[in-house]
């Protein structure tokens, strides 16, 4: 059944990657509502991301810490905010194993101040987790929504930790809550820490491609786009309480979007370099989508497609990305791979 859609959305993190494709996905869709983007601008967010939207009378900013709770509290009261949807997030595994501890602050305690604010003011609040909760997958399965949560790295274990308190705000309070799980995005605005911009990006640029251990890890690169469809259609058609999973259901080796990523920007495989692989990577992500196709919602892209369109992004959009790579992007990039690429060319 549909219900009449949200009309005062609160959409944190919205200046990351993910988050700023879905307010522009959504503010298309639904002209007549208003969104409150609320984001503490870490390196992951970008105002730039929505760089021709801010100006509309439908979006504002707020800068802030989702673990602000006055601060989260009066923008939800001021703004008549009728749905939170959460992306806020530190987001990267690699730098969850370098530095942990902000991710139990973002990802568990400012979920769950989210929660009490949301149960105080009787909003509904919908959670973006990940198929990462369920840690690496056995071949032959694809993971269901009842499946228990495994989580294997500091950032999965915070998103487990989230995604579980919103289910026990549903069961204790009757929180009308929703949580979707995706799958690797990829697309435009990615911060190029993640491995298909930092490959596109190292490529265009003729640099070394590190690829952790022997690139067999299988992923299943969804593109954004999908995503947002899948957020909108449990938004609009979704069981209250329920959890839905979102990719293509189709998965590929690294090494597989590396060629294909080469291919697609007309690079040479000699860029490519077998690094140290991550402390306990995951080997093998998959998800079934059936519970998501039954609301109506299909993908447009295949993962191949993703990709492709994904590298074709950053080769047309230096802009975005090139001030970043110059900036303190250099400094993280010396930290995880100087070591790993000086190993690789002993090899
Ligand atoms: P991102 O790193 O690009 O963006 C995260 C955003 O959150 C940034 O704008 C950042 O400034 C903001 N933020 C961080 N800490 C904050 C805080 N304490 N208070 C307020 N804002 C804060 O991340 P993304 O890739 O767009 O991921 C968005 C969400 O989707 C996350 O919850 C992530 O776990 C989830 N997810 C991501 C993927 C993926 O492939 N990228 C897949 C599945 C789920
Ligand atoms: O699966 C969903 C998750 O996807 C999200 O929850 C995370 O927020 C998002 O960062 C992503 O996590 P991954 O760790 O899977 O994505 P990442 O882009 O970091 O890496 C994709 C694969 O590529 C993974 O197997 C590790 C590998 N990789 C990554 C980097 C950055 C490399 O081989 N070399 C690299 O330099």
């Amino acid at each position: 059944m549909t219900r009449t859609g949200p009309q005062n959305l609160l959409v944190t993190g919205g200046c990351g990657f993910i988050g700023s494709n879905f307010v522009r996905y959504w503010l298309e869709q639904h002209p007549e509502s208003r969104v409150v983007v609320y984001d503490k601008l870490t390196y992951a967010g970008r105002k730039e991301n929505l760089h021709n939207l801010w100006g509309s009378s439908y979006l504002s900013l707020v800068v802030g810490d989702i673990g602000d709770m006055d601060l989260v509290r009066r923008t939800c009261q001021e703004n008549g905010i009728d749905l939170i949807v959460n992306f806020a997030a530190e987001t990267h595994v690699d730098q969850s194993i370098l530095g942990p501890l902000v991710f139990t602050d973002t990802n568990v305690r400012g979920t769950h101040v989210l929660l009490e604010v949301a149960r105080e003011l009787g909003i509904r609040l919908h959670h973006i987790s990940t198929d990462e909760v369920y840690g690496h997958i056995r071949d032959g399965h694809q993971s269901v929504e009842t499946d228990e949560l495994a989580p294997r790295s500091p950032y999965a274990a915070s998103k487990a930790a989230a995604d579980q308190l919103v289910q026990a705000y549903a069961i204790t309070y009757g929180l009308p809550v929703t949580i979707t799980r995706g799958a690797n995005n990829v697309g435009p605005y990615q911060y190029p820490e993640k491995a298909v911009p930092l490959f596109s990006t190292n490529a265009i640029l003729g640099e070394p491609l590190p690829v952790y251990g022997d690139g067999k890890q299988m992923r299943d690169y969804a593109h954004v786009y999908d995503h947002c469809t899948g957020i909108e259609t449990v938004l609009l058609r979704g069981e209250i309480g329920q959890v839905y999973n979102v990719g293509t259901g189709r998965e590929m080796t690294n090494l597989e979007m590396v060629d294909l990523v080469l291919e697609t920007l007309g690079k040479d495989h000699s860029l490519v370099k077998h690094v140290a692989d991550r402390p306990g990577h995951d080997r093998r992500y998959s998800m079934n989508v059936e519970k998501l196709r039954a609301l109506g919602w299909e993908p447009k892209y295949d993962p191949r497609q993703a990709v492709a369109e994904a590298a074709k992004w950053y080769e047309g959009n230096r802009w975005w990305w090139e001030p970043i790579r110059s900036g303190e992007f250099r400094e993280y990039y010396n930290r995880q791979y100087a070591e790993r690429l000086a190993g690789a060319a002993q090899q």
